[in-house]
């Protein structure tokens, strides 16, 4: 159970209503309900390969920095699984939202805990509501961790106690702070961004 005295709860506190709205964008609950077509799901595809080309390379950059080094795991790299999906499902064109995403995590790029909060808000998500993602397009499109599903495929043993892992090495961060609100403040950016790219798809679809 969480509690608020943490800084992985107060961050799970604030960003909450974020989360909510991604989840329930038309997009994604197209997805989730199963009324989307694979060619939407193939549009997601290219917009996360262009975004974890930035966060991938720059993740890696940070691998010795005391910050962010004990959150950096190769394993956790979505740069090889997008292209075999992509493989798959074929290239779609790159929205302006992604740009801007990828824009902002390059502007970032330098300050470790700004580029942890976005390792945070995606590596997260996709360790949660993207395996129940996954779970919907394998049984609706028909789409195997081999033909699509890739991304979803992590070889990091059980998810929840890889998550609650994370989680606790939020805390032993012991932020400042002004270093905690900078955190959830970049935090909630990556939701905004991420469903502003929704939106776009949502117009697409
Ligand atoms: C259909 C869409 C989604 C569903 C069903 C969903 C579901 C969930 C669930 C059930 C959890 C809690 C997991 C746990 O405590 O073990 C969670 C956590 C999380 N999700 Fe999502 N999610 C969705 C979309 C997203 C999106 C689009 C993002 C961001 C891009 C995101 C980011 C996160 C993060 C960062 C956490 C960790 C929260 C924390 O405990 O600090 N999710 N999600």
């Amino acid at each position: 159970m969480l509690t608020t005295d943490t800084f992985a709860s107060r961050l799970r506190a604030a960003t909450i209503a974020h989360h909510s709205a991604a989840e329930t964008s038309g997009f994604m609950s197209g997805l989730l309900d199963g009324t989307l077509a694979s060619t939407d799901y193939a549009h997601l595809v290219s917009q996360l390969q262009l975004v974890y080309a930035a966060l991938d390379h720059v993740s890696s950059q940070h691998r010795d920095d005391p910050t962010y080094g004990p959150f950096f795991d190769p394993r956790l790299d979505r740069t090889r699984a997008l292209a075999a999906d992509t493989a798959t499902l074929g290239a779609a064109p790159v929205a302006t939202a992604t740009r801007t995403y990828a824009d902002r995590i390059d502007a970032v790029a330098a300050d470790p805990l700004l580029v942890l909060a976005h390792h945070y808000t995606r590596y997260m998500g996709d360790l949660s509501g993207g395996q129940a993602i996954s779970a919907v397009l394998a049984r609706t499109m028909g789409l195997s961790a081999h033909e699509g599903l890739a991304f979803y495929q992590f070889d990091l043993g059980p998810l929840p106690r890889y998550k609650n892992a994370y989680r606790e090495r939020l805390d032993d961060l012991h932020l400042t702070d002004d270093d905690e609100r900078r955190f959830i403040g970049e935090v909630l950016t990556a939701y905004t961004l991420n469903s502003a790219v929704f939106t776009e798809l949502d117009q697409r679809s």
